[in-house]
């Protein structure tokens, strides 16, 4: 049976940001720049590379900036045409989506990811979806990647998520697999732990924010099950899952930033910023000048 690829993306934005405050009183963390672009913006370009057809937002109050960016901004546009600008008006191309491609659904209160993502359920239907967190910057441009997960996927089928190796000492932030065999940089996945406690760490392999996942995970979700800090947790729904559908794990090969939090986004801004033709030199006479 060939496998369908994956159409539509879940872009899980309805968390509050509280590691980002104040700014994210009036800011959705989604919209933080890295550079020029939002975020939201490197998701969405990774998604699209990727093949996705449809784009579900999961927002929350306060989140009204997300619907303003990808809407058609007429008067600007007007403006920067009649002024003759042309380079700034090719950088809003990517903001602009066929009408219909985008929808909102809103999260109520922020009760987890898991239930962030089962929100999203009327729009996501029968079918495998994707799921996005744009606050985790996974920068690869040469392989983004959704795509290659997306690769991988259209050969194992099931459900795929992309992991990293992260340091023994930093395992209990994270969701962490449980390895099976290993096929290069593919690892079935055996069971999966939300931020165990120090030392109970199954491996080191940390999911990070990109998943492709069966429509049955949203059966799982709808049980409300409220895991760690009490939030229904997407870690957990997945972990259910294992056993009954393939799973597996992708090594993420690029470089990841916590945009979430504060050195991670400040980390995000200077190494794409090193990598701009425009601002690169500055920055990088600028850093060199600083006694480190
Ligand atoms: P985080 O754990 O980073 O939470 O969520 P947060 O609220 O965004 O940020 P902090 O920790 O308070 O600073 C990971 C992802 O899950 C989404 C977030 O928007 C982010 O993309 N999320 C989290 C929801 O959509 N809803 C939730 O209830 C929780």
């Amino acid at each position: 049976m060939s496998i369908k690829p994956v159409k539509t993306a879940v872009f899980p934005v309805g968390g509050q940001g509280t590691r980002f405050l104040p700014a994210t009183k009036a800011v959705p963390k989604e919209m933080l720049p890295v550079v020029d672009k939002p975020l939201l913006q490197y998701a969405v370009d990774e998604a699209l590379a990727a093949g996705i057809e449809r784009l579900v937002f999961v927002t929350a109050r306060g989140k009204g900036a997300l619907e303003e960016y990808f809407d058609l901004a007429w008067e600007l546009t007007e403006s920067l045409q009649r002024r003759g600008k042309t380079a700034e008006l090719a950088t809003l191309a990517a903001t602009q989506l066929e009408p219909g491609r985008i929808a909102y659904v809103r999260q109520q209160e922020p009760a987890g990811l898991g239930h962030a993502v089962w929100c999203a359920r009327h729009i996501v239907g029968r079918e495998a979806f994707a799921v996005l967190l744009p606050d985790e910057l996974l920068w690869n441009p040469a392989a983004p990647a959704l795509k290659e997960m997306h690769d991988v996927y259209a050969r194992v089928g099931g459900n795929v998520i992309s992991v990293l190796e992260v340091p023994a000492e930093h395992t209990h932030r994270y969701g962490i697999v449980s390895p099976g065999a290993a096929d290069g940089l593919v690892t079935q996945v055996k069971g999966l732990v939300e931020k165990p406690a120090p030392g109970t760490a199954p491996s080191r392999l940390a999911a990070i924010g990109r998943y492709i996942l069966q429509p049955e995970v949203m059966d799982v979700l709808a049980a409300g099950k409220r895991g760690a800090g009490g939030e229904i947790q997407l870690t957990d729904a997945m972990a259910e899952m294992i056993g009954q559908q393939p799973f597996h794990a992708l090594t993420f090969t690029g470089t990841r930033f916590d945009c979430g939090d504060k050195a991670g986004h400040i980390m995000a801004n200077v190494a794409l910023a090193l990598e701009r033709p425009d601002i690169g030199p500055a920055v990088r006479d600028w850093l060199r000048q600083q006694a480190v």
